[in-house]
Formats: C-alpha cells, sequence, structure tokens
C-alpha cells in the first residue's frame, strides 16, 4: 500500500503533498429541457404562513398550488415535480418548473430567489504531500488523531468494503447524541456496510433523474461507482491499515490525515461525474442535518456566479452558521489569474502544490549479463519494485512518433523510445496514445529537456521513464551499435525526495476570485502532496506494462487537483479534535497564519506555471499548510456569521440577494463594510486610475485574539510589497491572558505596478514563540472582474476560454 512509503516520508519532510484528480467530462454544456428546468427556489423561512406545521409542508404547498393551473405533463403534478425540501444549510425547495411557473412564484410571500439548476464538476487531482506527522509529537497526538470528529464528503459516494473504512481502532468513544446520519440501503449497498469508521452513507440523485428522465440509474445506493470518492475520503481520514501492502509495495500503514474521524458520505453523482446543484445542496443540506463536523467539497461549478447564486456559497453559509468546517478546492482551471472557484469568504479555498516526492527509474541499457552497461536515471510515475527485465529496446521512426494509438496497437513486444517532441502539449498526447493503445508494449521512455520540470501529475502512464535529452543520446548510440539492443526498467519502491517542494501546481485555480474581490484567494496550497489513497477495486487505471492494474488491490494514485482539498479537510478534522471551541474562523486561520511562503529549500514557494519564478499569493494563498504549527498559532482572527453578512452588505447586492445567503433576519447592515478580518489583505487598483499614475490608500482593521495559552507581547515586521508602504499601527500588541483581544490598523498606500506586488505583515511573539503572518497582495483590478461585476446584478457569468485541463493533458 502506497501510504506506507509514504509514511516513512513524513518522517524526512515538512510537508505532505497531494495530487488532484481533474474530470473533465463537464465540459460538456448543461442539457436542458425545452420548457421545464430545475429550479432552485430559495425562500425566506420567516415568511412560513402558521397553518403550516413543517418547512416541506410549506414547499409542497407552493408546488401544488402554482401547478394546479397546468396543463397534463409529466411535470405538472406535485409527484414529478417536487425534488428536495432544504431547510438545514439552505432554506428552499428544488422542484422542475416552467418559466412562467418561476413567475407565479416571485409574488408568493418568502420569495427571495430561483436560479436554474447547473451541473457542477468534481475538481479531483492526486498529488502526493509530505507533512510532518509523527504519531509520538505534534498535531497527531494532541488531537487525537481526530477522534470524535465528524468529516462529511459530498462525492461520488464510498466503497465501504476498502480497508480505510475498516472499523478497527474506532470503538473507543461513543457517536455523539447529535448525530443523525443513516447508512441508506440501495443498490448493493445495504445498512450493515456501515460502521463505527463509517458512520453515515446517503445518496441523492433526484436531480439528476430530473434532468435526465429517460437515464437508467445502475448504481443507485451510496456506493462509488467513480474512485473520486473513495479517494478523497480515505485521504482526509482513512483508518490505519496496518500491515498493508500495494502489489508486493512496502509494507506499512496505511492512513488518511486524521485517520480517527469518523467519516460520513453524500453521494451526489449519480453517473460517473455528473453532479447537479440541487443534488449538491440535498446532500449539504442532509450533512448539516445530521450533525457533521467538517464538510470536504471536492467541486465546483464551470461558471463564475455572484455569492447569491452560487449553491455552494449558499449552503456553506448555513452549515458555518452552524458550526460546520468548510473546506474546498480552488479549482482546476490554472494558470490564468481569475480562474478560482469556490472563493467564498466563509469557507476554506485550497490551491494544489506539487510534491518533492517522485517516483524514478533506472533505465538500464544492455543485458543484464554483459559486462558494460549503462544506466540512467529518469523520472517515473510507477510506485512499485517491479523490474522489467532484459526487454527488446525498441526505436522505429514511424512508431516511435508515438502519436498514433491505432499504429501503437499493433508494435512488437517490447520497451518502445518515444522520441523527443521539444514540446510539452505533444509530450503529453504521446503519453496519452500509448496509454490509449491496445499495445503489447511493456513500457515506454519519453523524452523532455528537463524531467525535474515536468508536471508529475501529467505523467498518466507508469510503466514509462521520462528522461533528458541529453540521455537519450546514450539511448540512441547504443541502440545503433547494437543488433539486438535490449533494456531493463527499475522501477523504485522509495522517492528520491531529491525535488524542491512544493511547488504551486500549474493547473491549479489562481485568485483573485472573481466573486468576492475584497477577500484574498485562495486560502492555502494545499496540504501538501503524496496522495495514493483507497479506490474502486477492480477499475483499471492503466494499461501499459504487466501488472499494471494499480487499482486491483483498492488503492490507486491520481493526478489532477482536488485531493488538496480533503487533506486540508483532514487537517480541520484535527484542529477541531485539539480545539473544539474554536470557530470556523478560527481553524481557518491558525491555517493560514502558521503556513509556510517557503518549500523545502528555504527559497519561496515556485510556480510551475510561471517558469518556476516565485509564486504569488494568488496561486498558493497564505502558503503551503504546515500542520504542527496550525495546532498552535497563537494568535487567530476570527469571525462570525454577522461579519460575513456586513461584508455581502457592502457588495452592492439587493436584500433578496443577501437574504437568499443569510435566510434570516437576525442579521444587519449596520456596519457594511468590504473589511473582514481575514488573515490576509488585498488591495485593489482601477486599471484607468493607475495608469494616471495615481498613488492610492487603503486601510485595513483588523482584531486578533490570543490563542496562545496566556500573557504575551507581539512585535509586528512588516515586508511591504514593491512600490507601497506599510504601515501598520500600533506596532506591538500586548496581551495579559488567553482570549484577550486586540485590534490593530493598516494603512497600505500604493501606486501601480503594472503587475501583481505582494509582502506581508507578520506578528512575532517577543520570545520567538510565535509567528503570525498575513499576505499583502496589491493588484489591477482584472477587466473581467469589472464585467462580472457589472453583470452580478441579475445574470449569470461565464469565464470564457477555460480549457479543460483534463482533456488537454490527456488525464484519465
Ligand atoms: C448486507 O450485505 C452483506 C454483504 O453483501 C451481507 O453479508 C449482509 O447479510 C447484508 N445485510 C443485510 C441486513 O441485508
Ligand atoms: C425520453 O423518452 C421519451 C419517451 O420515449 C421521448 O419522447 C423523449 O424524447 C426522450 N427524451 C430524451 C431527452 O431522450
Ligand atoms: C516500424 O513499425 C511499423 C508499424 O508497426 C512497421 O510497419 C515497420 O515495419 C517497422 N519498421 C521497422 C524497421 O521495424
Ligand atoms: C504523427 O506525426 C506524423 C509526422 O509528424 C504525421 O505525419 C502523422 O499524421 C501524425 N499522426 C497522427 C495520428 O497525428
Ligand atoms: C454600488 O452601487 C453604487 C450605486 O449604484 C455605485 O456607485 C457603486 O460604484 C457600486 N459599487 C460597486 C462595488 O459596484
Amino acid at each position: 500500500m502506497q501510504f506506507t512509503s509514504f509514511l516513512s516520508m513524513i518522517h524526512l519532510h515538512t510537508f505532505l503533498l497531494l495530487l488532484l484528480i481533474f474530470t473533465f467530462h463537464t465540459c460538456s454544456s448543461t442539457p436542458t429541457a425545452e420548457s421545464y428546468a430545475t429550479y432552485i427556489v430559495h425562500l425566506n423561512p420567516s415568511s412560513r404562513p402558521t397553518p403550516f406545521t413543517t418547512n416541506e409542508k410549506w414547499h409542497s404547498s407552493i408546488i401544488t398550488s402554482i401547478k394546479s393551473s397546468a396543463t397534463t405533463h409529466h411535470f405538472s403534478s406535485l409527484e414529478n415535480s417536487f425534488l428536495y425540501s432544504y431547510e438545514n444549510a439552505l432554506h428552499g425547495f428544488s422542484a422542475v418548473l416552467t418559466e412562467q411557473e418561476v413567475g407565479t412564484l416571485q409574488n408568493l410571500p418568502g420569495f427571495l430567489s430561483a436560479n436554474k439548476d447547473k451541473q457542477q464538476r468534481l475538481l479531483t487531482t492526486y498529488t502526493p504531500e509530505f507533512m510532518s506527522l509523527n504519531p509520538t509529537t505534534g498535531i497527531w497526538p494532541a488531537s487525537g488523531f481526530g477522534e470524535g470528529v465528524i468529516v462529511g464528503f459530498i462525492d461520488t459516494g464510498i466503497w465501504p468494503e476498502s480497508p480505510s473504512f475498516d472499523e478497527r481502532g474506532m470503538t473507543t468513544i461513543k457517536l455523539p447524541a447529535k448525530w443523525k446520519g443513516v447508512c441508506q440501503a440501495g443498490k448493493d449497498f445495504n445498512s450493515s456496510l456501515c460502521n463505527s469508521k463509517l458512520i453515515g452513507a446517503r445518496y441523492f440523485d433526484k436531480g439528476y433523474r430530473a434532468s435526465n428522465p429517460n437515464a437508467t440509474l445502475t448504481k443507485n445506493s451510496p456506493r462509488d461507482a467513480d474512485g473520486h470518492g473513495t479517494h478523497t475520503s480515505s485521504t482526509a481520514a482513512g483508518n490505519y491499515v496496518e500491515g498493508a501492502s500495494f502489489l508486493g509495495y512496502a509494507k506499512g500503514v496505511a492512513r488518511g490525515m486524521a485517520p480517527r474521524a469518523w467519516v460520513a458520505m453524500y453521494k451526489v453523482s449519480s453517473v460517473g461525474k455528473k453532479m447537479y446543484d440541487s443534488d449538491v445542496l440535498a446532500g449539504m443540506d442532509q450533512a448539516v442535518a445530521d450533525g457533521v463536523d467538517i464538510l470536504s467539497l471536492s467541486l465546483g461549478s464551470d461558471d463564475v456566479t455572484p455569492l447569491y447564486e452560487n449553491p455552494i456559497a449558499i449552503a456553506s453559509f448555513g452549515a458555518m452558521e452552524k458550526g460546520v468546517f468548510i473546506s474546498s478546492a480552488a479549482g482546476n482551471n490554472g494558470p490564468p489569474e481569475g480562474t478560482l472557484r469556490n472563493g467564498v469568504p466563509w469557507v476554506l479555498t485550497v490551491g494544489a502544490g506539487t510534491f518533492d516526492r517522485t517516483f524514478v527509474a533506472s533505465l538500464t541499457l544492455g543485458s543484464d549479463k554483459a559486462r558494460k552497461q549503462h544506466t540512467i536515471v529518469g523520472k517515473s510515475m510507477y510506485p512499485l519494485g517491479l523490474w522489467i527485465k532484459d526487454e527488446t529496446l525498441i526505436y522505429n521512426k514511424t512508431l516511435s512518433k508515438c502519436n498514433d494509438s491505432e499504429l501503437l496497437s499493433k508494435a512488437p513486444r517490447g520497451i518502445l523510445v518515444c522520441q523527443d517532441t521539444g514540446s510539452l502539449s505533444s509530450l503529453y498526447d504521446q503519453m496519452y496514445q500509448i496509454l490509449r493503445a491496445a499495445t503489447n508494449l511493456v513500457a515506454a521512455i519519453f523524452v523532455c529537456k528537463d524531467p525535474s520540470r515536468f508536471d508529475f501529475d501529467w505523467m498518466n502512464n507508469p510503466a514509462a521513464v521520462l528522461i533528458s535529452t541529453k540521455d537519450l543520446e546514450a539511448v540512441m548510440d547504443y541502440i545503433k551499435s547494437s543488433d539486438k539492443p535490449i533494456a531493463s526498467i527499475k522501477f523504485q519502491q522509495t522517492a528520491t525526495g531529491k525535488e524542491t517542494a512544493p511547488v504551486v501546481a500549474e493547473y491549479t485555480s489562481r485568485g483573485p476570485c472573481p466573486n468576492c474581490l475584497g477577500v484574498l484567494k485562495p486560502d492555502v496550497l494545499a496540504p501538501g502532496s503524496s496522495v495514493l489513497a483507497s479506490w474502486i477495486p477492480n477499475e483499471v487505471a492503466t494499461r501499459l506494462g504487466p501488472n499494471m492494474f494499480l487499482t486491483s488491490e483498492g488503492f490507486n494514485l491520481q493526478s489532477g487537483t482536488s485531493v488538496a482539498c480533503p487533506h486540508a479537510a483532514g487537517v480541520a478534522a484535527l484542529l477541531k479534535a485539539a480545539h473544539p471551541e474554536w470557530s470556523h474562523a478560527a481553524i481557518k486561520s491558525a491555517m493560514m497564519t502558521t503556513a509556510t511562503e517557503l518549500d523545502n529549500s528555504g527559497m519561496p514557494i515556485k510556480d510551475a506555471a510561471r517558469g518556476f519564478t516565485a509564486a504569488s499569493p494568488f496561486a498558493m494563498g497564505a502558503g503551503h499548510i504546515v500542520l504542527n504549527k496550525a495546532l498552535d498559532p497563537g494568535l487567530v482572527y476570527d469571525a462570525a456569521a454577522q461579519d460575513y453578512v456586513s461584508l455581502l452588505c457592502s457588495m452592492n447586492f439587493t436584500k433578496n440577494q443577501i437574504l437568499t445567503v443569510t435566510r434570516s433576519n437576525v442579521y444587519n447592515c449596520e456596519n457594511a463594510s468590504p473589511d473582514l478580518n481575514y488573515p490576509s489583505f488585498l488591495a485593489f487598483y482601477d486599471k484607468n486610475v493607475a495608469s494616471n499614475g495615481v498613488v492610492m490608500t487603503k486601510r485595513f482593521r483588523r482584531v486578533v485574539t490570543n490563542v496562545g495559552g496566556g500573557a504575551a507581547t507581539y512585535k509586528v515586521k512588516v515586508d511591504p510589497p514593491i512600490g507601497s508602504t506599510v504601515s501598520v499601527w500600533p506596532q506591538s500588541l500586548v496581551f495579559m491572558k488567553e482570549h484577550e483581544r486586540h485590534h490593530y490598523s493598516v494603512e497600505i498606500t500604493y501606486a501601480s505596478q503594472g503587475a501583481v506586488s505582494y509582502g506581508s505583515i507578520t506578528w512575532f511573539e517577543e520570545n520567538g514563540n510565535y509567528a503570525v503572518r498575513s499576505p499583502i497582495v496589491i493588484s489591477v483590478e482584472r477587466s473581467e472582474m469589472s464585467k462580472l461585476k457589472e453583470l452580478s446584478k441579475n445574470n449569470r457569468i461565464y469565464v470564457v476560454s477555460l480549457e479543460c485541463p483534463g482533456l488537454i493533458h490527456g488525464r484519465v
């Protein structure tokens, strides 16, 4: 099992890497019924007329009343049109309605807004990470390994038989009384499949059925038919799998970030990776009602919507109010700026870093018996100690273009050398074509100028080795000089750890967040890297090479972008277990202010998409999570629901738009302010103003709460962004006791630099116990964001020119 080797890595490295899996099918457009569509209708619960004893009765009576005049149609009856009643994380219902019916709805008391159902996409990635988790010191023992915390997943379901969800060791404490979850039976899934690790599993498919009335669902149960949900949930909270081995790979212990946390799965995708807002919302609503502590959302929509139309933003507000911490993926639409998803102020938005651990393989030219052998070390994704021994080395001008899977299917047995294309995109294509070929080849050799800079996540072809252009010369010389060229490839069991890490992954979506311009996003870089996690069995990941059934033992190594999110969810579970009294904002703050902006060589974290220059906070937020420091951050930036409402109030939304999110009249707009008490600082300038050389000033006010355990004095140190001056006052903060709060003010004076400039403000505890760091970003306001602002009044905005990374890079 893969985790074993990661565990040993964990003692060596400071970070944990993850891979994100990209799924691409969602590049297709949303299907629409001619005149009927599923709508999500938001209502103000305080408007419920008294005769209705339950919200559901109220909601169904609304539909009955608007349907009474309707013609006879498939969707004209209540049974056919009513999907879900929502009342925990949001308020309202989803139903199949005509536009006209929606028009009628708008006159009803309590109506706030109605949005058409849309599809969400999974934002996965597989990426290894390294975090210094230690069973005897630090956050693991301090948190009881996440014991007592319930982590919910809105995902593709779960494979309950995976050893990651075994209940061994889980029975020490009782489920809390608040837990209302169930183990919902369905196809190939019965209620006895849950246990004291997997404590709940449900599925939601009404939205899918409404939009695909003719589809036959074969897996209508919480069972994972894809692998994604099994991977994310085991990444965050998989149990220990002792003595596990992965196709003979080093024996050891597999585990998630919070191995003693409870898992609850809310399956919201019915077929493959398709998922509809109505089902996602139903899953979130139920998870909150059931009593989860943490929610992990490795999904997001293709389009950018204003917060009041964004289902995840809306449902997560209700979840946050009820004390649920939400971790979400930043998306895989990078590297352009402004491509971020889930940039919701009250959730954690996680970007992805690559990992320093890499699998290497040694390619030996010549037979084992030959006296003179030449060995080349290349990059490989193959995690096993497999040895492909004395196979024919093939170089054939036609085949070696490696651009035609049909032709490659006819290749003889052997190790094929693919020619150097000199271009990354055609290298990806070569890998993809070989993967697609039904081939006799046992392995392939790929070539690029500098394999160490190749984004490992996209190497979807495990039985392959990537060598440098320079090393190719030796291979070609050998082939020319030999009548019967032979080579061996030894895939190694251990990672080198020589690479600089973390590096911001090319595909990770970048800030700023288009629908919430005042808050710097993403928040953090994915907790590290190195994820081989549970998968559904019997699903062949890749075909090339012998014994290549990576998933046959129920574990899979993936590359894409949403494994970052469950890593952070697992971290949140550990923090919640260690500090049950912390708010969601305190947990987020602890992760952010202790994150590192440096890599394992002590240099600024680099951005793979920017020529390996230093990454900006739009790529990595506050930096990479450092688990053991997050446990004890010294100070936190707290925020409560009203603080977010004050932010919404500053965003030019109508009252009903705000109510769609808040569903409650308990909040007010008295202190409307774009200046949220957030652990980061973002200052924009208008392009036109800036070009006139105008100097701008932006002020911020922050409140910090002492969680360091007692009296402490902090002094500030500022690293101003280029072209700015930053003043902070007071310059020192003196805390007499735990939980004491102090405020400070920041004034940033800046002029256009024509690019993103960034710096930081750090509060240092005078005895060196704590450093509480916040990034500062100054950036020109981007045109598409201004456009979004313009349109956000009532239209949905589509961000143009988003590529579909999965397809382009041939990820499977
Ligand atoms: C549930 O399924 C398992 C495995 O298929 C089976 O052994 C068990 O008897 C079933 N339990 C119930 C209550 O149907
Ligand atoms: C679904 O089936 C009905 C009846 O067979 C047919 O009229 C309709 O066109 C089908 N819809 C789609 C979207 O295929
Ligand atoms: C190269 O491969 C092609 C396609 O399989 C084959 O037709 C051709 O004979 C091969 N050439 C040599 C020199 O082996
Ligand atoms: C492969 O590349 C060769 C030469 O560059 C080209 O002639 C051929 O059409 C390509 N094949 C495919 C399937 O793209
Ligand atoms: C909000 O609306 C007011 C009045 O319509 C306008 O002056 C202001 O520029 C708007 N602010 C933003 C951030 O769009």
